[in-house]
């Protein structure tokens, strides 16, 4: 949003400037409808455990392991990652730097406004409509594999530490992208650099949300309900607030110490066949402290086709279910507005 009027910037760009500004006052256009309420909302809130798999067994081949990734991938389409083998003090430092930069001065910020052809910079990532009600969230985005696709001037300077911190934390995240990748190939019957070399070259990115206290969470939304258009999402996440769809309700995903939350996309549920789900997740906010999320998006190259694969078409179900997509028209289409349920759902075949 390329705009002179402060006014328009902080009111759809920059909720953190309108709580410093007032933190009593929620402009309406953040504020759901009843409509929205009543949608997002009536769903009864499930207590139950997302599963939990140790990427060092997974790793390893353990049949185990594999086999619970294959049923949270099926059951679930999310799942927590631990004994991934990053440090702790990564984890840490891409947190605090990123909500460091979040705290910044409007005006600094500006200077890495998000630029939408190379998908970097601070921002929403997609252009909001007039009548669209706003999400309570602000968002960097980093592109981070091929690393010569990182557009640098779009990577902010302030604080001091948030280069070094997105750059070790990227490594890492590669890294454990790579061995899942590896991992959901051997459950998808290919040897485990199949998967991997269907995207061509694996492209990461990532958006780091930040989300402001907010002073009436029961009406306003962090972020709306979606899937992501990915192969997998990382997920590094410092506090609650986010909600997955489980057996007909919402399933709040526990903050564990050191772990890493994994989703399921709409590249993978599509190569799968639906077999492995792509479900729909949305973030709350609350009403006590910020909350600071680093979401990894693991996808194929643009220029991709994305089918059912032969394999995963078995006795069960034999029909392709999602018609051939370039991945390219799939992201823009998704990126064209807010992302909102599951886009998936046009390319069933
Ligand atoms: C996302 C996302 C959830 C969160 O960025 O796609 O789902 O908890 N984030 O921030
Ligand atoms: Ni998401």
């Amino acid at each position: 949003m390329v705009t002179n009027d402060n006014q328009i910037v902080e009111e759809i760009d920059c909720v953190e400037e309108i709580v410093k500004r007032d933190p009593s006052f929620i402009p309406e256009r953040y504020i759901l409808t009843e409509k929205d309420v009543s949608k997002d909302m009536e769903l009864p809130l499930l207590s139950a455990e997302v599963p939990v798999i140790d990427l060092a067994l997974l790793s390893k081949g353990q049949g185990e392991e594999l086999k619970k990734l294959d049923e949270a991938c099926k059951y679930w389409g999310f799942f927590l990652v631990i004994n991934h083998g990053i440090d702790e003090g990564v984890l840490e430092d891409m947190k605090t730097a990123a909500s460091e930069f979040f705290k910044l001065p409007l005006e600094d910020k500006m200077r890495y406004q998000f630029d939408p052809v190379a998908i970097e910079g601070y921002g929403r990532p997609y252009p909001v409509a007039e009548d669209q009600i706003i999400d309570w969230s602000d968002s960097l985005t980093f592109r981070l594999y091929p690393a010569r696709g990182r557009k640098l001037e779009l990577w902010p300077n302030k604080p001091a530490e948030l280069k070094g911190a997105v750059e070790a934390y990227s490594a890492e995240i590669g890294n454990v992208g790579k061995k899942l990748l590896g991992s959901l190939s051997l459950i998808m019957g290919m040897e485990s650099n199949d998967l991997p070399e269907l995207h061509k070259e694996m492209q990461i990115s990532m958006r780091v949300n930040y989300y402001p206290v907010c002073c009436e969470p029961d009406n306003v939304m962090g972020m709306s309900p979606h899937s992501d258009a990915t192969t997998i999402s990382i997920l590094l996440q410092d506090n609650n607030g986010l909600q997955i769809r489980h057996n007909g309700g919402w399933v709040p995903v526990k903050p564990v110490p050191n772990s890493l939350i994994v989703n399921v996309g709409d590249v993978l549920e599509i190569w799968s066949n639906g077999k492995y789900k792509s479900i729909e997740h949305r973030a709350m906010t609350n009403g006590t402290r910020a909350r600071i999320s680093c979401a990894s998006f693991v996808t194929p190259q643009m220029e991709v086709e994305v089918e059912p694969l032969k394999q995963m078409l078995d006795d069960s179900q034999q029909h392709k279910l999602y018609k051939k997509v370039i991945y390219e028209d799939y992201i823009r289409q998704s990126l064209q507005r807010k992302q909102e349920g599951k886009a998936i759902a046009n390319y069933a075949s």
